[in-house]
């Protein structure tokens, strides 16, 4: 029996069989098999009810034979409140501070176990005592460090739950004065780095046979930014995006989603500068619908969102915070 997608929703492929159809919806355990799963069940056979039918009997036996709309919309779960992350093992990467440091917050303030990861061993450590959460130093870049990382974590808290690959830089540099250098240094924190955290990250949640993991992508991965120059900041975040989608497609059935999200302009050390800068900072809010620049704990949310079961039919999806500014 094949199910495809119609103009109208869910259509029998195959008409060799009649089925008569059933939905079942189970919750299991949070921390292991924890999806709501909705499973749409075909049992039986032809019945000779539906053979040598007139068009009004076949049209009616169509309806017999279609899924109930109710497919669509029944569920046993409860939304209040939305699922919590109690025990999940979350790592966080640039976590030490900015979009990290408050997303760590929230994941924690929502019931998950948090691992801080960062470069910067002093504002790490500050952020992992603020927040009574663990810290692990590594340069994400060296592909050993993240294997390693994904060891031991999974050897401390015995899984790994969710995913925040958030560290990133950016350099503001004219391209035809980019050297190799800066080039690499962007690309290999931005998306070198952030595959190798979803490869070894990802190894371990194949196994569990469940994972969510979220990487930090940007507005710059769909337009390019203006006045300032970024074109290795802007081609490593459209590449993460494309990476994203990629492993969201090999991991779906395999009980891995991967998601990214992509900020616009967010008050954060890195927009410092050009917050200060009067020319960038007054397009950046011309061009923000809003007309303001982005809290971290409007990202957090997002995070938090795509780490929980509330976004368990999300996989491969960019999600975009940036006051509107995509949309002009
Ligand atoms: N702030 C914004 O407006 C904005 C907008 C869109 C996307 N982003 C993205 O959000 C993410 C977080 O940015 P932020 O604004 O919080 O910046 P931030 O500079 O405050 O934080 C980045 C963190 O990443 C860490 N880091 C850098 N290189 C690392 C490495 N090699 N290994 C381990 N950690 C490393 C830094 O030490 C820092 O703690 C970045 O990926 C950034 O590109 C930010």
């Amino acid at each position: 029996m094949a199910i495809s997608r119609g103009p109208t929703g869910l259509s029998r492929k195959d008409s060799s069989q009649e089925a008569d159809f059933t939905l079942s919806s189970r919750v299991g355990q949070i921390g292991g098999d924890s999806d709501p799963l909705f499973a749409l069940q075909a049992i039986g056979t032809r019945s000779s009810k539906c053979t040598n039918l007139n068009s009004a009997q076949t049209n009616d036996c169509a309806a017999l034979t279609s899924p109930p709309e109710s497919i669509l919309i029944a569920s046993s779960m409860s939304y209040s409140p939305l699922t919590p992350l109690d025990g999940r093992v979350a790592i966080v990467t640039g976590g030490a501070r900015g979009i990290g440091l408050e997303t760590a917050r929230a994941l924690k303030e929502n019931g998950a176990k948090i691992v801080i990861v960062d470069i910067n061993t002093e504002a790490g450590e500050k952020a992992a005592k603020d927040l009574d959460v663990n810290f692990v130093h590594a340069d994400l870049t060296q592909s050993d460090a993240v294997r390693k990382l994904a060891s031991n974590v999974k050897s401390t808290h015995g899984r790994i739950d969710i995913a925040f690959n958030n560290a990133g830089i950016a350099v503001n540099i004219p391209s035809e004065e980019c050297s190799d250098d800066d080039w690499h240094k962007v690309i290999n924190i931005n998306l070198n780095a952030v595959f190798y955290c979803c490869r070894e990250f990802g190894k371990v949640m194949l196994e569990q046979g469940k994972g969510s993991i979220i990487n930090t992508a940007s507005m710059s991965g769909i337009i390019s930014n203006t006045p300032q120059p970024q074109a290795a900041y802007n081609a490593s975040k459209a590449g993460l995006i494309m990476l994203t989608k990629s492993l969201a497609g090999e991991w779906a059935k395999r009980g891995v989603r991967v998601n990214s999200i992509s900020p616009g302009y967010i008050g954060t050390e890195m927009t410092k500068l050009g917050m200060t800068n009067p020319e960038w900072h007054a397009d950046w809010l011309k061009f923000t619908p809003m007309g303001r620049v982005g809290e971290t704990r409007e990202v957090a949310t997002a995070v938090v969102y795509l780490a929980s079961d509330a976004s368990s039919y999300f996989t491969g999806s960019n999600l975009v915070i940036d006051g509107g500014y995509t949309c002009w």
